[in-house]
Parts: structure tokens; C-alpha cells; sequence
């Protein structure tokens, strides 16, 4: 199975979905760069999760806050105190490990079996704000979007002029020291959050709590991940994060085992609360109906952009066969991606570079880019262009050849059925709109 994950890391530095960042100096381990097919598969999962958390429901609202908060922050959501993991040194190699994530007693690195006492690490990462390296001008870089929610909360709140049950929802940049970074883009230190706080009346929390959980699932779904890859479990009451009353992950088996893809968390009023009380601020309710105030409960489903990301290629990455042009059999690898999240809706291939043919095809293209993101391959052979296009999730081919010059049609070629369709350029637009909307 870690076949699949070497494949599709492969894969991904290959066509330019991802790679490790700075590798002409070596790398930096746990940073990696997100190349042109890459940002567009990001750009995609950011905007169907936008779509359904925010553009479709009339209950949550965004927010895109700055990533430097005033350290007090920190200090008030327990992070500066409690956001720690316990790390071991090993006694014999020197090397670091989370004691929690230890395979067995022995160092995985050397074999050894003795270790420091655990200490608690905080993960948080430091800077000095200001030409002064010192304490008091220390912030730090913010380890989750969820804090912009609670502090901005009463501002929001009334210039949106929303109402419990109301969220609000963020995409950005989170950071944490991670001890032992892994697993591709799957546990990183610099990486992405895409965080709903939905707020509810104290007592909804739970039945809050169980809709985002499904609805959370569903999501996963409609994209077509696999549905025997993924499963809601419950944290044990010693694994909840200090805010958290209750929390789920959404899991899905990746190569290396059943791991987190998503968290949704009942985190109570926990950080209103202690925001209300460092602050001095009210950050209470107005509940016009029920004519009384109150500090709302949070339900928040958050999920990384880089981990949806890699498990989107790995649910996707199918290794098949199909027959070449020349009637033989060969491998054909294809990413099955859901048309929202394919990095290219549409390829124009045509047939070869002759000359009749090329401006033709540079027509067709035209009126295809300037709806979606596509591709114009005129590069090798026709079969060889498919099986490029195939790798990286294409849906649609369109080929145009000698025959486009004189009937004006062209073949259009599904991914996953391969079936081949001849439609006529004035048509060709609404034929794709069909099949690509979302
Ligand atoms: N505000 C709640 C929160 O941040 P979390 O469970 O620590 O909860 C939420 O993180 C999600 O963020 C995870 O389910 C995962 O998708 C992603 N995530 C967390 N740490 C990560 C890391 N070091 N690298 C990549 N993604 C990470």
C-alpha cells in the first residue's frame, strides 16, 4: 500500500501538483511548493468547500483575518499554556519524537530503547513584531483561523446582522512546530485551514454537533471519495483538545492506516468565555425573541486544504489498461477526480501539427479557455496526449482533425467512460457546460 503513496508523490512532482520546497538547497523538511496543476486543485477544493459551507447556506458568513494576532489572544484561548504535544528524546541518537505517535518502545530510528522523560512541547511558533527582539514584542503565528471567529465574533455579527444559529467561515494559513512532520503534505508545519465556528443557543450544541458531523461526510461524498475509505470516530475523552466537550474526526485509510482527515469539535462557549473574560469586552447574544443574553456554544468543523488535497489524488490515482492506437494493450493511469475538482476541465488536441489544422484548433480552444481552465497539447502522439491528460484527471478531450476542416465538428472524449462523442464547434460550449457544471 505505501506503493500508492510513493506513486502518487511521484505522480505529483512529475505533473506539478506539489514538491518539496527550496530542494535545490536540500529541501526543508515538512515545506512543500504547490506547482501549476497543484494550485489549481487547491483553488478548486477551496472553492467547493466555499460553495457549500458559505455561498449556498444562509447561515454562515466569511471572514479572512490577519494571521498575526495580539498575543493575549494566545494567552486567553489556552493555546500559550496548553497547545503541546510530549516530546522524547531518544538517549542513544539524540533524535525527537512525539511520545504519543512512538510505533513501539524501541527508537525508530536506532533501534534503543531509552528515552528522556517526556516534556511538553508547545507548538506554537514564535517571531518579535517590530525591529525588537525582545519578549514584549514577541507574537506569534497563528496555529488555527478558529481565534479571528471568537474575537471578531460580536463585530460580525452585527454588521452581518445574523442570528443564532449563525457561522462564520475562514480559509487561511495556519502554522504549528510539529515534532515529527510526515507523510507528504499530510502533517506539515506551515499548512491550510478551512474552519466553520457555528454558533448555537447553549443546548443545540449537541444536535448541532451531529449535523455538521454528516453533513461534513456528505461533503466527501458528493465529491466522490470512495465511501468504504472513510468513518466518523469519536475522541476518547483523554484524546479531546483542552477546548473541546466532545469531537469526531472524519478518518479516511490512507496508505499508512485510518488517520484524521477532518475535525468537528463541540468547543462550548470555552472560548468566548475566556475571551470575554480577558478582554473585559460583552461578547454576548442578543436573543430579540426569546428576549435574553447569552454566551452562544460553538460546533466547528475544521479540515486542512493540504490533507484534503492528498486524499483527493490518492482516492483518485487508478491504475488501469487501455488499448494504444496500435491495438495493443497498455497501462493507462488515471486521476478520477469529480469534475469540480479536476485542475483541467478541457484539452484541445489536435490531431497533428499541420498547418490547416492548427488555427482551427487554437479556435476551439479559444472558446473553451475562455470558460475553463484547459489545456492545448500539440506535442507527440495523439494516444500518448490522452494518457498525459488522463494522468492528471482531465475530464474532457477534445481532438479536432482533418474532418473538423470540412464538418466543422469535433470528437470529444470522456475520461472515465471514454466514450467518444462528434459535436459541432457551434455547440461544442454547451455541450461541456452541461457535463462540467456544478
Ligand atoms: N480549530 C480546530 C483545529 O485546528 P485540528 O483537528 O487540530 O483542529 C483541523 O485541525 C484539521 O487541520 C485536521 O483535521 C487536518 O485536516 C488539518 N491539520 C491539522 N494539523 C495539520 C498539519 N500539521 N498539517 C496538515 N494539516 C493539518
Amino acid at each position: 500500500m505505501t506503493d500508492l503513496m510513493e506513486a502518487v508523490t511521484s505522480l505529483a512532482k512529475r505533473r506539478g501538483f506539489a514538491f518539496p520546497s527550496s530542494e535545490i538547497y536540500g529541501g526543508l523538511r515538512s515545506s512543500w511548493d504547490y506547482g501549476p496543476l497543484g494550485v489549481e486543485l487547491r483553488n478548486n477544493i477551496r472553492r467547493a468547500w466555499w460553495r457549500s459551507m458559505v455561498q449556498l447556506r444562509d447561515d454562515v458568513v466569511g471572514l479572512e483575518a490577519a494571521i498575526l494576532m495580539s498575543p493575549r489572544v494566545w494567552e486567553a484561548s489556552g493555546h500559550v499554556a496548553g497547545f503541546s504535544d510530549p516530546l522524547v528524546e531518544c538517549l542513544n541518537c539524540h533524535q525527537r519524537f512525539r511520545q504519543d505517535q512512538l510505533p513501539g518502545p524501541a527508537c525508530p530510528n536506532c533501534g534503543q530503547k531509552e528515552f528522556t522523560e517526556p516534556r511538553q512541547f508547545n507548538l506554537m511558533f514564535k517571531t518579535h513584531m517590530g525591529p525588537v527582539e525582545e519578549d514584549a514584542a514577541a507574537v506569534y503565528l497563528r496555529p488555527e483561523t478558529a481565534q479571528a471567529m471568537f474575537v471578531d465574533f460580536r463585530t460580525i455579527q452585527q454588521a452581518s446582522r445574523m442570528k443564532v444559529p449563525f457561522g462564520i467561515a475562514q480559509i487561511g494559513k495556519a502554522f504549528r512546530n510539529e515534532i515529527t512532520p510526515s507523510n507528504f503534505v499530510f502533517r506539515t508545519r506551515e499548512f491550510e485551514l478551512m474552519e466553520v465556528e457555528y454558533f448555537v443557543e447553549p443546548g443545540a450544541d449537541e444536535q448541532w454537533f451531529e449535523y455538521w458531523k454528516e453533513e461534513r461526510l456528505r461533503w466527501f461524498l458528493s465529491l466522490g471519495v470512495r465511501p468504504e475509505k472513510l468513518r466518523l470516530r469519536a475522541h476518547a475523552s483523554d484524546e479531546l483538545a483542552h477546548y473541546a466537550k466532545a469531537a469526531a474526526d472524519i478518518e479516511y485509510e490512507f496508505p499508512f492506516g485510518w488517520s484524521e482527515l477532518e475535525g468537528i469539535a463541540n468547543r462550548t462557549d470555552f472560548d468566548l468565555r475566556r475571551h470575554q473574560e480577558a478582554s473585559g469586552e460583552d461578547l454576548t447574544y442578543f436573543d430579540q425573541e426569546g428576549d435574553r443574553r447569552y454566551l452562544p456554544f460553538v460546533v466547528e468543523p475544521a479540515l486542512g486544504v493540504d490533507r484534503a488535497f492528498l486524499t483527493f489524488l490518492l482516492d483518485a490515482y487508478r491504475v488501469g489498461e487501455a488499448k494504444s492506437a496500435k491495438g495493443e494493450m497498455e497501462k493507462r493511469t488515471v486521476l478520477a477526480l469529480h469534475r469540480d475538482l479536476a485542475p483541467i476541465k478541457v484539452a484541445v488536441l489536435p490531431l497533428s501539427r499541420n498547418e490547416a489544422l492548427v488555427p482551427e484548433a487554437r479556435r476551439v480552444h479559444d472558446v473553451v479557455k475562455a470558460r475553463w481552465m484547459s489545456a492545448y497539447d500539440d506535442a507527440g502522439a495523439i494516444g500518448r496526449r490522452y494518457r498525459r491528460q488522463d494522468e492528471v484527471g482531465t475530464p474532457f478531450c477534445v481532438t479536432v482533425d482533418f474532418e473538423t476542416l470540412t464538418d466543422g465538428q469535433v470528437t470529444v472524449r470522456e475520461r472515465d467512460a471514454m466514450t467518444q462523442d462528434r459535436i459541432s464547434i457551434d455547440r461544442l460550449a454547451a455541450y461541456l457546460q452541461e457535463r462540467l457544471a456544478a
